[in-house]
């Protein structure tokens, strides 16, 4: 089998996920068991962005199957702030490393640091991109207290842009039968291009809406995100946004009894604090669930040694136009192409190419 980092929830099977949600319920349930798998084993965190839960559900997934932890999470304190490109850092970080965990706020930063790295390479969120293993949460905790994922109705709110959590949300749920997508958003922060191209060529069921309110009632999960502050160039464009879904405990009485309500957190305002003691409020067990899920990944994908990397076309001009891509910043990364939906898209953040 070929090395394999995590960089896109697309880059697992069906298969692959079950088997990783089956060693993450026995995990779960019999954690002690666990306490040396990784033995020895020394994890690269490398957070060039703000992190709460990921930072420390990775840390103590690693702690608790007996390895160790370093890494920053201000790349003000790393040779970055020297002008280090990535691409020494992940070479260097990976000769000390057994698995690197990386969060970048460039658009395809995961993807471009696995050219170059020895050790598997898990994205942890690379800007508004992708965060597959905020996935790997969410998945966990509807397997495991709705029982199935396949059926699925969904309603996904907020800024479906910026978020990458949804993005990756929806490549994985893509893999399962009969999933109905609600997506809940104003028009200005919809999902972008690459998403909805993707979603027509997997023939998925969905509907663009801009009320949470009426299809609240149809909802077996409900997938609450922040407005992405950070992201917005126009100031303003946050301004007109900001507050404009709120989940509320009125709200909820229209919703099913055992509809859940999840959020990948930080909440900002778009639950109210009335919604916590809600029996359908999942959002904390679904963080807890997201350290076990890390585990369960950890011990598949860091065991699998150092490999010898491959030369690397070296890039003269980026071809992607995305400013947030990677190929932006790190001008020497080789022009790399895929197929979605029918267009070429730059192979690191999935923007549609011009020609
Ligand atoms: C998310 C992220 O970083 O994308 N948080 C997380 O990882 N749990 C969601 C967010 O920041 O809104």
């Amino acid at each position: 089998m070929s090395f394999r980092h995590l960089i896109d929830f697309g880059d697992l099977t069906r298969g692959e996920w079950e088997e990783i949600y089956n060693r993450c319920q026995d995990i779960m349930d019999h954690t002690k068991d666990y306490m040396d798998v990784c033995k020895g084993m020394i994890q690269g965190n490398l957070f060039f962005e703000p992190s709460t839960r990921t930072k420390f559900s990775f840390q103590t997934a690693m702690l608790r199957l007996g390895g160790s932890v370093f890494g920053f999470d201000d790349p003000k304190s790393s040779s970055t702030a020297k002008g280090e490109s990535l691409k020494d850092t992940i070479k260097m970080v990976s000769a000390y490393a057994d698995v690197i965990v990386m969060r970048n706020p460039k658009e395809g930063a995961a993807k471009a640091a696995s050219l170059y790295s020895e050790v598997p390479v898990i994205n942890a969120g690379d800007g508004g991109h992708m965060h597959p293993t905020q996935t790997l949460a969410d998945l966990t905790t509807v397997q495991r207290f709705r029982g199935a994922i396949d059926g699925v109705s969904i309603g996904i709110c907020g800024d479906l842009k910026n978020g990458r959590t949804v993005h990756s949300l929806i490549k994985a749920l893509a893999k399962f039968e009969n999933v109905r997508f609600y997506l809940i958003a104003p028009r200005e922060l919809a999902i972008p291009d690459y998403v909805r191209a993707f979603m027509q060529e997997q023939h998925l069921w969905f509907a663009e809406v801009t009320g949470l309110e009426p299809v609240i009632p149809r909802l077996d999960v409900l997938y609450m995100t922040r407005i992405q502050r950070e992201r917005f160039i126009d100031p303003l464009a946050y301004e007109r946004n900001k507050g404009i879904y709120v989940l509320t405990k009125r709200k909820l009485e229209r919703a099913k009894k055992d509809m859940m309500v999840l959020h990948p957190l930080p909440r900002v305002d778009e639950i109210t604090l009335d919604v916590d003691d809600d029996p359908r409020a999942m959002y904390f067990e679904q963080a807890r669930c997201g350290m076990y899920a890390r585990m369960a990944l950890l011990m598949d994908l860091a065991r699998q040694g150092h490999r010898k990397t491959e030369p690397v076309e070296i890039g003269t001009n980026p071809l992607c136009e995305n400013p947030n891509c990677i190929t932006q910043a790190e001008r020497y990364l080789p022009p790399l192409v895929k197929k979605n939906g029918g267009s070429l898209c730059c192979a690191y953040c999935d923007s549609q190419l011009t020609d």
